[in-house]
């Protein structure tokens, strides 16, 4: 089964122009604690970590950007390249941000509050905290 869970939403469109809404416990199946957004984004990849518990789903609102979701055992990508579509991305998944065109704006939306001991920033330590082999 594939890691790439896809949130799609409605657009309200009218002649003025288009809109997107999410509400929390609708669309999302976490309550939102934090947003933050990445822009100006260098020709560097981001992200490559893991969180242990926090829970995230991801829009690339503006310009287009490709996501790789990886569980220690099975890797996905996905590109992002609509406000109306989220990247629903669960604990425990180490994620890579790449290839961001130059007007790429990523909104994310997260389960808890910024806390650095809830990320997992080497690749080896995810692995074995995925084998139950480390805390
Ligand atoms: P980081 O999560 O490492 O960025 P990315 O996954 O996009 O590569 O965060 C970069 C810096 O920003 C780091 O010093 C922590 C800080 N930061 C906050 O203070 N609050 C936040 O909500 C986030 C996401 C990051």
């Amino acid at each position: 089964m594939s890691l790439i869970q896809l949130i799609e939403l409605p657009i309200f469109g009218d002649g003025r122009g288009d809109l997107v809404s999410i509400e929390a416990s609708k669309h999302i199946p976490f309550d939102i604690k934090r947003v933050y957004c990445l822009f100006n984004l260098a020709d560097h990849p981001r992200g490559m970590h893991s969180h242990r518990q926090l829970q995230q789903l991801a829009f690339c609102v503006h310009g287009s950007c490709r996501f790789i979701l990886d569980n220690g055992t099975e890797r996905d990508e996905v590109t992002l390249s609509r406000p109306t579509q989220g990247l629903l991305i669960g604990n425990l998944i180490w994620r890579e941000m790449h290839d961001f065109s130059d007007d790429c704006v990523i909104m994310v939306l997260a389960s808890e509050h910024y806390d650095e001991s809830d990320y997992i920033r080497d690749y080896t330590t995810f692995q074995d905290v995925i084998r139950g082999t480390a805390g």
